[in-house]
């Protein structure tokens, strides 16, 4: 849930790790951390809160490291920010992840005679460094040996006051090496690095790298070294920046315009397989989280009706449960914009020990998801910044479309279906925007938010209520139609918003929901492509049949983003949130 930087520059390494920090900022917002060189000694700078738009540093050549943090050790507090150093202050330590058996190796430490001035976990490791270092092992060496001591998951970067180099090496967190003309990157993600290094390698749990002159590769357990693939990036660095926009959620919304198209045009063969892989399959589930979990949702309609195919589909942090139905011929299809999300990592794990098959449907290129998965069918969303999910949620949803109509044999349909989807998605988007800034004006006082959709408008009642609440910390809760008034309708009274998303399948029963809620004073909102008296604001969203939950969520998103706007929230940094969540 981090960000960690480190980096070799000939100058100013200390204002560039703050410059590739400021990037993954929306891994973590609560504090954040520099370390660089400051004659013979290390410099650690440490806030809390998030951080500033730039800050100048003064000295820093050669190495730095930076952190933004995300609080699972310890409350938010400098001492608790990050970088780390070890008591004798000469090595400083970024780290991303949870070591299981801190308590253990802070006593074995104790007992060497070190001290601790944070409650968090990573403390541990420069001490360990040192310890190692004392009994004459290299920097390299005493790392590695550290890490070999620790249980649980790391990314770190580790960077010594008297050596001109960084050592990095990841276990279950995310990290990746840029390689530049004139410096070298190891961070939580590309975005970091982009304006500097298009050369990336992707380190594998267990390895390393020492970053001097040059990169080189090791294995944690056994030292040796090992030979690595350098990849080349597509991402842009203004695919990283906001350009015009105030917010990247913004930014990000309006990119829909182009990567809901973008999504399914994939490289030759690859879907055709995948749907092989579905048809072939005894038993197909389709597991992920949060925005994900709710593309999930929506692909057991769209293979229902289009495919005629059951699914199943399950929360990646539920997943464990059905273990024992998993069979070699089962096939597990893994959702995740970042691709490191820890929950739908574990599920995967849970299908490989049973030797299924797994397909990942995956935005982050040289992710962890990618690495574990036998296919894989990537978004082309470009990077998604925001810590919201946005255009990875269309892209997820035309993607699955398109599947769900490969598997029915109907592949030129389903690419129509989506390409007029994305045509329309220009439209939606801008006829939203107005109406939807106005809409949140006047409604962000409100306590909750109430949304029903049914069938394959369900998930998107589901999702539109996650987007409203996550931003703008609204309550609000997502419904099948019908269910509302199984209980939750106690809680409808004068003017509380309700949001209908009603399609030409679904319209006479959903209106019938509206006019219950309506009875009880709700202020209807409605998404449809026909107006109605129930009606109290409406958003004209086209009629694209299987397509509509692509174009449905689109003035939510828009009015979810007004509301944060409106009542002053950031809408790129919600409290508590952060973009990949690494930790179960
Ligand atoms: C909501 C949101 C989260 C993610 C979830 C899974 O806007 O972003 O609910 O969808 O944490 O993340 P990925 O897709 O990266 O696995």
């Amino acid at each position: 849930m981090c960000g960690i930087v480190g980096v070799l520059a000939e100058k100013n390494a200390a204002s560039m790790a703050f410059a590739a920090l400021k990037r993954l900022e929306y891994r973590g917002y609560d504090s954040w951390g520099v370390a660089f060189k400051g004659g013979k000694s290390i410099e650690v700078l440490k806030k809390t809160g998030k951080l500033p738009e730039s800050f100048s540093f003064q000295a820093g050549s050669g190495t730095a490291l930076a952190h933004t943090r995300w609080a699972t050790h310890g409350k938010v507090t400098e001492a608790n920010a990050h970088p780390h150093l070890s008591n004798d202050k000469t090595i400083a330590v970024v780290h991303n992840g949870i070591i299981e058996n801190h308590e253990e190796l802070k006593h074995f430490l104790e007992g060497k005679g070190f001290s601790f001035n944070s409650e968090t976990d990573t403390e541990i490791i420069p001490n360990l460094i040192q310890l190692f270092m004392g009994e004459g092992q290299s920097f390299k060496e005493a790392v590695r040996l550290s890490l070999k001591k620790i249980d649980g998951s790391y990314a770190v970067v580790a960077m010594h006051a008297g050596e001109r180099e960084l050592v990095a090496a990841r276990n279950g967190s995310p990290l990746v090496i840029g390689l530049g003309k004139h410096s070298i990157f190891a961070a939580s993600d590309v975005p970091a690095f982009l304006d500097h290094a298009k050369k990336v390698v992707y380190l594998n749990d267990f390895e390393m790298a020492l970053l001097g002159k040059k990169a080189e590769f090791f294995d944690v357990l056994t030292g040796k070294q090992l030979e690595k693939d350098v990849e080349e990036v597509n991402w842009s660095i203004e695919q990283a920046q906001k350009g015009e926009f105030p917010h990247f959620m913004l930014k990000e919304l309006n990119e829909q315009r182009f990567t809901i198209k973008k999504a399914v045009q994939q490289p030759k063969g690859i879907i055709e397989k995948v749907s092989s892989m579905i048809k072939n399959a005894k038993g197909v589930f389709f597991v992920g989280c949060g925005t994900s979990y709710h593309a999930c949702v929506s692909s057991a309609y769209i293979f229902s009706h289009v495919a005629k195919m059951h699914v199943n589909v399950v929360l990646a942090s539920e997943f464990r449960n059905y273990e024992e139905f998993l069979e070699k011929e089962t096939l597990v299809i893994a959702v995740s914009q970042s691709g490191e999300t820890a929950d739908v990592l574990d599920a995967v794990k849970t299908a490989k020990k049973r030797s299924s098959k797994v397909v990942s449907i995956v935005n982050v290129m040289g992710s962890s998801l990618t690495r574990l998965s036998d296919e894989t069918i990537m978004m082309n969303s470009g990077p998604e910044i925001c810590v919201l999910s946005t255009k990875s949620y269309t892209s997820q949803l035309a993607i699955l479309l398109l599947l769900a109509y490969v598997v029915a044999g109907k592949q030129v349909e389903g690419h129509e279906l989506v390409e007029k989807a994305a045509a329309l998605s220009q439209k939606v988007i801008d006829e939203s925007s107005a109406p939807a800034k106005e809409l949140a004006a006047r409604l962000k006082n409100s306590r909750d938010f109430f949304l029903i959709g049914r069938d394959l408008a369900f998930p998107s009642a589901l999702e539109g209520a996650l987007k409203i609440k996550e931003v703008s910390y609204i309550h609000a809760e997502g419904f099948a139609g019908a269910e509302l008034k199984h209980g939750t309708i106690a809680l409808v009274e004068e003017g509380i918003p309700c949001i209908v998303f009603s399609t030409d399948q679904t319209r006479p029963l959903i209106m019938s929901n509206a006019q219950e809620l309506k009875s009880r004073g709700a202020f209807i909102i409605g998404i449809d492509s026909k107006p109605n008296k129930l009606f109290d604001y409406f958003f004209r969203v086209e009629e694209v049949g299987n397509a509509n939950p692509i174009l449905m969520i689109l003035p939510i998103q828009l009015l979810a983003y007004h509301l944060a706007v409106e009542k002053k929230l950031d809408p790129d940094k919600p409290r508590n949130l952060a973009k990949s969540v690494t930790v179960k």
